[in-house]
């Protein structure tokens, strides 16, 4: 039975061209340590973390930024980047706004720090997971030092207005600090542009690199402002027991994952050859694709679709709740029956189904990557539209 992957936002597969073999040639070749040693393999294993720190500055428009590269932190993922983020900068008394169709990687964090006395509130979204710049500006207090808000929602694809959004915080002095795990590769990010002070991103989605890869880059103003959550060594100012002041070591203690920033050099470098716009036009174009095939079983009630309908302000996520079953036996079937891999279910985002009308059953979630095909979509939407008719 043909496999089709359809649960991209969870994770990209397959990666980009390069990336596993780059993978396997920093184990092989290289494995060496950097800031540690100072013989050739070490110097060999700087230059691909520099490398790296360089693709992804240019990526988010910080590539004629003489500092950019330190301004690059890598850390496991996107989860642990907006832990660094949100329990090194918020303290007592701080007050945070947050859209409400945040991930449990804001949320949990937030729910944390909330018994320290930190307070957020909830930017409401509409039933189609858009956010109003209104609603925002109503919502900020004296006390509001933080908006930390997600780019596109993991749940059904809506895009939120970063740039309008950073252009408010920068005029009342708030930092924003972005979650961009659904849209970094895809989406143009332009940290000055947008006026954002922290992005935080993850290597394995949009960036097509390994798991375990990830980070964020920050502005230097907010950085002075934000305290380690991990302190160690460093391999620079031995002599002190204190955590170095500088960037990039200040946030990265201990050994880097080197091979897998090795394979995200790779995923960056085949990105960067890609046509501007590209990988975002095909993505949107399977969703156009499959939009219309859902919409028609929409039309025989047969099926929710949950978000946008169109292919106007989204990203390649699209959830559909079946309508006369259960969500986790339709996307049971279609992976038995049709080698289908989907995402079923609440998606770590209760609260974007609570937005979206879909808390607590969830919903079935398709998502598309630059190497998804019409033809596997259109396979898709034909297994669905079987398994809704009960015909299949
Ligand atoms: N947050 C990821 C997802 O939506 C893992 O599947």
């Amino acid at each position: 039975m043909q496999k089709i992957y359809l649960d991209q936002a969870a994770t990209s597969f397959p990666k980009a061209p390069g990336t596993a073999d780059a993978v396997f040639r920093f184990m092989t070749e290289c494995g060496c340590n950097v800031g540690r040693g100072s013989y050739a393999g070490a110097y060999s294993a700087e230059e691909i973390v520099y490398d790296t720190r360089m693709f992804l500055c240019r990526l988010f428009g910080c590539g004629n930024d003489p500092a950019g590269p330190k301004r690059v932190v890598f850390t496991k993922n996107v989860t642990e980047s907006l832990n660094i983020l949100l329990k090194g900068f918020l303290r007592h008394g701080d007050h945070v706004l947050v859209s409400s169709m945040e991930h449990n990687a804001v949320m949990r964090p937030l729910r944390q720090l909330e018994k320290q006395g930190v307070r957020f509130d909830r930017v409401p979204c509409a039933a189609d997971g858009s956010m109003s710049l209104k609603d925002l500006e109503e919502r900020i207090l004296p006390s509001t030092k933080a908006v930390v808000m997600l780019h596109a929602s993991n749940v059904c694809g809506t895009v939120l207005p970063v740039a309008q959004i950073g252009a408010v915080c920068r005029a009342r002095g708030i930092r924003f600090i972005l979650d961009a795990a659904q849209t970094a590769g895809v989406l143009p990010l332009d940290m000055e542009g947008m006026c954002i002070d922290a992005l935080a991103f993850t290597g394995h989605k949009g960036l097509l690199g390994p798991q375990g890869t990830g980070g964020f880059l920050i502005r230097g103003e907010m950085a002075e402002e934000l305290e380690p959550l991990i302190s160690g060594g460093t391999g620079s100012i031995s002599h002190t027991e204190e955590i170095p002041a500088f960037l990039p070591d200040r946030f990265e203690a201990g050994t880097l994952n080197l091979p897998g920033i090795a394979g995200l050099k790779a995923s960056l470098s085949w990105l960067s050859e890609q046509p501007e716009g590209s990988i975002l036009a095909h993505e949107l174009n399977l969703t156009a694709c499959f939009l219309r095939e859902m919409e028609a079983l929409e039309n025989e009630n047969l099926v929710r679709v949950v978000g946008r309908h169109g292919i106007e302000g989204r990203v390649g996520v699209v959830s559909i709740v079946p309508l006369r079953q259960d969500p986790a036996e339709l996307a049971f079937r279609l992976d038995e029956r049709y080698g289908i891999a989907t995402r079923v279910g609440l998606h770590c985002a209760p609260a974007a189904h609570r937005a979206l009308g879909t808390f607590p059953g969830g919903t079935v979630r398709f998502s598309f990557g630059p190497f998804n095909t019409e033809s596997e979509i259109d396979h898709a939407a034909q297994a669905v539209k079987k398994l809704c008719r009960m015909e299949g």
